[in-house]
């Protein structure tokens, strides 16, 4: 194996955060990294989580989303008491959300299923659509909807379309219908939604998170977070969510940004109209993690850290992997580096950049049992050597050409897009593309649509000296000495939908 040794300078470290060591020892905190004290926050600060969730209420985007496509998309979301709906989606030409182009509007019904044994810590719910509705803002937008949906579904009528009218595009209820002196049920059924791609499965997997104020208990913050959509977007009629999207914030208690309060006042013939944020110049150099704990398709829950070094060529990132939605629960993580190159400016997005990340060298390290179990299970030294994995002992699995368990393939070089955009905070947000919803791995494959942002930590990237013991139930103790840079590991979601598909498999 030495002679696949890589010239790497990284030093490889394992950052594990025991809570209770740090609860024990608060005063530690102080020497902890800016990195260091995001991830204690985000570990140490949960929200509550009712089961079923209170979605009550108006639920709308803090800013222009971004989805696969690439789709730039508003939502507005009200759920009723009575258990009915109405959604509405704002689609934009520009990644901004500064240019309204149409509405689509849905109504129906939905009822809570069961705890979601996907997701841990979410709902299934099932919906019915009833109606669907759409409506263009522009002569041109209301033209090209017009003509596309003409073109699959023989039923819009033949006149064309003009802005600011709306449109039914999809009925599927009972309406009374007087026949005589009676009145008997007529069911309507028609969907002309295939030509827009529609489908509103995400309300399929739901959970609130209430957040309250650390000392009082008061509630600062509500968030919705509904199902995520297929990357590809001629699967997303047929996906059945396996994470989530970006969260929906209350309507009540929504921040003060301008953005917030453009769309709060928004309605369906008032859009809301964005003003493009600032465009930052994508500079990478420094270091960036997970500022919540973030779930990945397929219910795996992650927090990452990435290192851009300053020599403008090299990164190293490490994912820790969790089976619990407070990212409690360590099951597994992941260190790799390599390399890094600008390939072009990206023509939807702005601001938006298309670099290429090569992953050339990959540690792996199961932190529970059945990780280990996992990883042993293979055949064939495609994991490291058979049954050399051990409880919170490192690998590393590059001689092996990666892991074929977890989905991991070294080297390969992972096609990305990325972009910086400042937060309310004054910081910095670091976006990197999100991989394919299937988890298979594509070389040619390059993401149109995001992965929650990455916070940058204020603290220059330097060499490690951070020693990690083990104490005997597996929780690595982290010792005072700080500097605590955790290496590695970019590492894609198609990892972790293989390596979930396979955990979940070694479970049943
Ligand atoms: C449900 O409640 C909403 C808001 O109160 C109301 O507009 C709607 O008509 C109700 N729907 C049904 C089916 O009762
Ligand atoms: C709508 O579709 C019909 C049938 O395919 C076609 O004859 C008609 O020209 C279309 N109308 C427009 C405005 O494209």
């Amino acid at each position: 194996m030495a002679r696949h040794a890589r010239r790497t300078t990284v030093v490889l470290a394992v950052f594990l955060t025991s809570i209770l060591e740090l609860l024990a020892a608060p005063g530690q905190q102080a020497d902890f990294t800016p990195c260091d004290t995001i991830v204690y926050n985000v570990q140490a600060h949960r929200p509550d989580v009712r089961m079923p969730p209170p979605v009550v209420g108006r639920w709308l985007s803090s800013r222009c989303e971004i989805r696969p496509g690439p789709e730039f998309v508003i939502r507005d979301y009200t759920l009723f008491k009575n258990s009915t709906f109405v959604a509405l989606q704002y689609m934009y030409a520009d990644s901004a959300c500064s240019a309204p182009s149409y509405v689509i509007i849905s109504k129906g019904e939905y009822s809570f299923a069961q705890a979601s044994w996907i997701v841990p810590g979410g709902t299934e719910v099932d919906y019915i659509l009833q109606q669907v509705f759409i409506m263009g803002y522009t002569d041109k937008s209301a033209e090209l909807l017009y003509r596309n949906i003409n073109r699959t579904c023989a039923g819009i009528g033949k006149t064309k379309w003009l802005p600011g009218h709306l449109y039914e595009i999809f009925t599927f209820m009972e309406v009374p219908r007087q026949r005589g002196n009676n009145v008997d049920l007529m069911f309507l059924d028609k969907d002309c939604t295939t030509a827009i791609n529609f489908a509103l499965h995400e309300l399929q997997l739901m959970r609130v998170e209430e957040w309250t104020s650390r000392d009082s208990k008061v509630l600062t913050r509500k968030e919705l977070f509904l199902g995520d959509v297929h990357t590809d977007m001629g699967l997303r009629k047929s996906y059945r969510p396996t994470g989530y999207q970006v969260s929906l914030r209350s309507a009540e208690d929504s921040d003060d940004s301008d953005a917030c309060r453009t769309i709060a006042k928004s309605d369906v013939m008032h859009p809301p109209v964005l003003v493009a944020a600032p465009v930052l110049s994508v500079q990478l150099e420094g270091t960036w993690v997970s500022g919540m704990c973030e779930t990945q398709p397929h219910g795996m829950f992650v927090m990452r850290r990435m290192t851009f070094v300053r020599d403008g060529s090299t990164w190293r990132a490490r994912y820790h992997f969790y089976a619990d939605a407070d990212c409690r629960r360590q099951s597994y993580s992941v260190a790799a580096a390599g390399s890094y190159a600008f390939r072009a400016a990206s023509r939807a997005i702005r601001g938006g950049e298309r670099y290429d990340l090569l992953v050339a060298d990959v540690k792996v390290t199961p932190h529970d049992a059945t990780a280990v179990v996992n990883m042993n299970g293979e055949v064939g030294d495609d994991c490291a050597t058979d049954g050399s994995w051990r409880l919170d002992v490192e690998q590393d699995v590059t001689s092996t050409r990666g892991c074929a368990t977890l989905g991991i393939a070294v080297p390969h070089v992972q096609a990305d897009l990325v972009r910086l955009l400042p937060d309310d905070a004054g910081g910095t947000r670091l976006y990197v593309g999100r991989q394919p919803s299937d988890g298979r791995f594509r070389p040619t494959y390059r993401p149109t649509s995001f992965q929650l942002p990455l916070v940058q930590c204020k603290e220059t990237p330097q060499t490690t000296r951070w020693s990690g013991k083990r104490t005997s139930d597996g929780v690595g103790s982290t010792s005072a000495d700080h500097g605590l840079v955790a290496i590695s590991a970019l590492l894609t979601c198609y990892v972790l939908l293989a390596t979930h598909a396979t955990l979940r498999a070694a479970l049943t």
